[in-house]
């Protein structure tokens, strides 16, 4: 009886906070920017719009570093929401593990992203306002190591926001159940 009492509360309510929507939204678009950017920016040839597209990713690459230390930080100490009840175990662990990755992932994409333009030797200027200091110092064969990882982690971050993307969707269409009102204000 109390659990179907508590299912029944978390239906008609349980959502993230003002503030946790709000941050996943900004990130979400600024990262499904940065992915793309990524991919452009390498294949072009030199010149302003390759410079322009470089400073782009490394100052929204920063912010979006900035923005999930304080995400991640406001997670750790007000958790987040109980599963949506109408989730069997499987798919509880599933999303909680997509989740917790890509906090990880997208973390370290940007702190590599970060050392291996330091090891390159370019500098990172914050959208012309400021210098980002290097946290490594210039070597070529660390820096073309850690672009390659880069570059994997950019794919895995993709996929992984592929099945993320997809399982949302599923949820709002095919099943029709509460999780995606979960993350709308
Ligand atoms: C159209 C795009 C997107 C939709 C529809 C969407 C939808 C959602 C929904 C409904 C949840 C809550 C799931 C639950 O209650 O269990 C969620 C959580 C989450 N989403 Fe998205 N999302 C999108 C894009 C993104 C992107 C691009 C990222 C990464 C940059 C992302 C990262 C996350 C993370 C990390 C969580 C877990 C939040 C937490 O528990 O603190 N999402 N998303
Ligand atoms: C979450 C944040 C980030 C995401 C999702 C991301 C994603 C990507 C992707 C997908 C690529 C294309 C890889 C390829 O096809 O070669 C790329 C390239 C690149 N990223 Fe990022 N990035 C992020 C943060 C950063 C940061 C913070 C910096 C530097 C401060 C940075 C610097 C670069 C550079 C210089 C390239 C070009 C590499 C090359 O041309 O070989 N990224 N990024």
């Amino acid at each position: 009886m109390t659990n179907v009492m508590n299912e029944r509360i978390s239906l008609a309510g349980d959502k993230y906070s003002g503030f946790a929507i709000f941050m996943h939204w900004l990130i979400a678009v600024l990262v499904l920017a940065m992915i793309p950017i990524g991919i452009i920016m390498g294949s072009l040839d030199a010149g302003p719009l390759q410079d322009g597209l470089y400073t782009m990713h490394r100052s929204f690459g920063i912010l979006v570093l900035m923005l999930m230390l304080v995400r991640l930080g406001y997670r750790l100490i007000h958790g987040a929401p109980p599963p949506e009840p109408t989730l069997n175990a499987a798919q509880r662990t599933v999303s909680h593990i997509v989740h917790m990755a890509l906090y990880a992932l997208i973390i370290a994409q940007a702190l590599i992203g970060w050392a291996a333009t330091s090891a390159y030797g370019a500098a990172i200027s914050f959208f012309g306002l400021f210098t980002v200091p290097p946290i490594l110092a210039k070597d070529e064969a660390i820096s073309t190591s850690l672009f390659f990882t880069h570059e994997l982690l950019g794919f895995t971050i993709a996929g992984l926001l592929v099945l993320h993307i997809g399982a949302a969707l599923y949820h709002f269409v095919v099943r029709g159940d509460g999780v995606l009102q979960r993350m709308v204000p």
